[in-house]
């Protein structure tokens, strides 16, 4: 029996409470509280510079909040530091691309393997055969995101020559191989035509259906945010100005004022 989207989304396993982050005069974020369901797709939108990629290293541990608190499965964080978010199982794709453009697909989606990977050094020198086995293990499961994002065809082409849409499809890859129960996308489809969008949609409703991933979303294509996100919280100037289902949000009058027009 296929189960609907929300009978899918169960308890509160992400909670932000009273966030506020400055840097020196710059309040990036003011008072900012939110929460992320299991297996919800979670929008974060707002105009530029409204706090929305600043609260994403908020939540990875990048950056480190002056006020808040953060409730990981239950457990509470004044700080959160990047080990812990991704020993968590929280893992992040960037706005700008953080791969490695002369390295191949394969090897760029390997590197978010790393965390997982037991065997150093001296492991590799002393424990040759069980250290080759971890290492099969690791490729066997990258091909498996490799087949599922559709990009066999790339698999040792260095990142740097493909196109955009599919540089962003291996940093959804290399994103994935860290197996994350919670994803952040910071604007996944920025800078795509429609159909690489469509495509980076449907990944993403994929990774979420399949693997019940809980995903956090930035994005600015409305379009898109309305179709295949959850919830969506509103940030503008560091604040938080609206946060519900995507029509509640669509018709919230200070939304639609500050960030939507009368476009939409
Ligand atoms: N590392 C930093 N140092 C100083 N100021 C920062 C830093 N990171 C963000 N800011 C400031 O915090 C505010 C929020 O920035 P942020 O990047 O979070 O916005 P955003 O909503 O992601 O915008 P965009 O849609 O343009 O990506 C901005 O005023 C920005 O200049
Ligand atoms: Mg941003």
């Amino acid at each position: 029996m296929i189960q609907s989207r929300d009978q899918r989304i169960g308890e509160v396993i992400l909670d932000l409470r009273n966030i506020s982050l400055a840097f020196g005069g710059v309040k990036a974020l003011t008072d900012i509280s939110f929460d992320v369901r299991e297996h919800e797709i979670r929008a974060i939108i707002g105009p530029n510079g409204a706090g929305k990629s600043s609260m994403l290293n908020v939540i990875n541990g990048v950056y480190t909040p002056q006020e808040g608190s953060i409730t990981l499965d239950g457990k509470r964080f004044t700080r959160m530091n990047p080990r812990r978010a991704a020993e968590a199982g929280i893992a992040r794709t960037f706005q700008s691309l953080a791969l490695f453009k002369g390295m191949s697909v394969l090897d760029n989606i390997m590197t978010g393997r790393n965390l997982r990977m037991t065997s150093g050094v001296l492991a590799q020198a002393f424990r040759l055969g069980s250290a080759e086995r971890e290492e099969i293990r690791h490729r066997e499961f990258v091909e498996n995101i490799i087949d599922f994002l559709e990009i066999q065809a790339y698999r040792k082409v260095p990142v740097g020559r493909l196109p955009y849409g599919l540089q962003k499809r291996v940093d959804l890859g290399r994103a994935l191989a860290m197996e994350p129960r919670i994803l952040l996308l910071d604007e996944p489809m920025a800078g795509m035509n429609i159909e690489e969008k469509q495509d980076m949609s449907r990944f993403i409703l994929d990774v979420n259906d399949e693997y019940g991933t809980t995903i956090v979303l930035i994005e600015h294509d409305m379009g898109v945010v309305m179709d295949i996100s959850d919830r969506v919280v509103v940030l503008d100037y560091g604040k938080k100005i609206g946060d519900g289902t995507p029509d509640e949000v669509r018709n919230n009058p200070e939304v639609i004022r500050a960030y939507l027009g009368a476009s939409n």
